[in-house]
């Protein structure tokens, strides 16, 4: 039997520390719960039998003044009422993270707490693949099945299955859409395909927006154009398997990482794959590292370096033969952003490499001109600074909350009309 001297060395080192942060070991809901933050934990079943972790903060802080933040509660005085009519805000994370995204900071400065405190229903998603979304009805994540999926099953059955589900419980029509990175490319990819669904998003505000990807730079940048070759050989590989650093790994980088000096390392690292990141809290950099990378599948990311080879917006490639077997064509179906109608937030900076600011002309503004509500850039952000960056509760939050709101209360009156009108 051969020692692993490596995790040996881990392990000892792991219980002599006890310094690592605990939000290292908390879920979402336990982090909100510390925060004190009310959550809920739903499960959610796709047509294709994943079983997805749903995490919902319905009501907002309870040390919070009430007059100030809780514009949708009926009297000021009372509790959190989860069955009052209020807006939904429903987040979804990007590539290689979770539900975590949200909620990386202080209570005042993370979207998931923000946007409770402003009165919202938050429901965080958690997309197949992640820690809490790591189920499937007829096999788990050791068999090979399990993780034959990218962002392109995420967006076709996920997506409906959870915002099909929120509404379900909360009786409503409609959500409003938060997506990050990959969560954009999920839900233009929804929009597109599927009108019936595209209905129950009212606005669709999407932070860092990704269609096509031909002007990625930073890792993915690299591999997609000088080492596109050797990375399909890499991952051709192992087709059918997680994408992720064992835990006892990730905690350790973790400890490393919150330690003075190593930080500016630790983010030069997040860098390498984002783009450097500038707005980050410094002393949470080992929180963040816990939680982030999270697992997703290798295909997924074979997926995203076929988009920087074709510059297109396209199902996932099996090769002329396989796409006639797949799809009934030699060539992946390609995305029709065209077909989009839903009111269209785009945030998105010019030092973000992986949002590059060419391809949101090029692939989204262009073909969704006459959708797109606003598009407004945002000064210094890296492609993480729109979740992780302190300041984003202070450049971009507030102003998504009042546009919520505004269209909120306008969609209430002209109920309140529609209802007298018949009365
Ligand atoms: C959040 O609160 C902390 C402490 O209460 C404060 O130091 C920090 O500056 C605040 N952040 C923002 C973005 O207002
Ligand atoms: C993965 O999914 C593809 C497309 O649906 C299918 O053709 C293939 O057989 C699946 N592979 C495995 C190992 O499940
Ligand atoms: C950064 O995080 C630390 C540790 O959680 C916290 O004490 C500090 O107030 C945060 N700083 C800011 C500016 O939010
Ligand atoms: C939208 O883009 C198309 C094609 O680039 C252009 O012909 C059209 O004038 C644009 N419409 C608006 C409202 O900007």
């Amino acid at each position: 039997m051969r020692i692993d001297i490596f995790s040996f060395f881990v392990l000892i080192f792991i219980s002599s520390v006890d310094t690592i942060d605990d939000e290292c070991y908390l879920t979402v809901p336990e982090i909100g719960k510390r925060y004190g933050y009310e959550s809920e934990v739903h499960l959610v079943r796709t047509k294709d039998e994943y079983i997805l972790e749903l995490h919902r903060f319905p009501c907002r802080n309870s040390g919070i003044e009430i007059q100030m933040y809780f514009k949708y509660s009926t009297s000021s005085s009372e509790k959190c009422d989860k069955t009052s009519k209020r807006p939904i805000v429903f987040m979804q994370h990007g590539l290689l993270a979770d539900g975590f995204s949200w909620i990386p900071n202080l209570a005042n400065e993370s979207a998931g707490f923000v946007f409770a405190d402003a009165g919202f229903d938050v429901w965080i998603s958690n997309s197949r693949g992640t820690p809490a979304s790591q189920k499937h009805i007829g096999y788990g994540p050791e068999n090979q099945k399990f993780w034959n999926f990218t962002w392109q099953q995420m967006s076709e059955f996920d997506l409906t299955a959870s915002i099909e589900y929120v509404l379900g419980q909360t009786k409503q029509e409609f959500v409003y859409y938060l997506g990050h990175s990959q969560g954009t490319m999920m839900m233009f990819a929804r929009l597109a395909e599927d009108r019936e669904f595209s209905r129950k998003i009212r606005h669709f505000h999407a932070l860092a927006p990704v269609a096509t990807v031909s002007h990625i730079g930073g890792l993915f940048g690299l591999f997609g154009k000088q080492f596109l070759t050797y990375a399909e050989v890499i991952l051709g590989r192992l087709p059918y398997s997680p994408l992720s650093i064992p835990r006892t790994v990730q905690k350790v980088i973790s400890y490393m990482c919150s330690k003075f000096l190593m930080q500016n390392i630790c983010t030069l690292d997040i860098g390498f794959i984002d783009g450097s990141e500038k707005m980050f809290n410094q002393s949470r950099v080992g929180v963040y590292l816990c939680h982030t990378p999270a697992a997703t599948s290798v295909k997924d990311l074979q997926h995203w370096i076929q988009l920087v080879g074709s510059q297109k917006v396209a199902k996932f490639d099996y090769g002329v033969n396989g796409n006639m077997v797949e799809y009934g064509q030699p060539t992946p179906p390609v995305y029709d952003l065209t077909q989009i109608d839903t009111p269209t937030y785009l945030y998105w900076s010019r030092d973000d490499i992986l949002a590059d600011t060419q391809d949101i002309r090029d692939s989204i503004l262009s073909k969704m001109n006459k959708t797109i509500a606003a598009s407004i850039e945002l000064p210094h952000y890296s492609h993480m600074d729109f979740v992780f960056g302190i300041k984003a509760a202070i450049d971009l939050y507030p102003g998504i909350i009042k546009t919520i709101q505004d269209d909120y209360d306008k969609h209430r009156i002209s109920r309140m009309h529609k209802l007298r009108q018949f009365s």
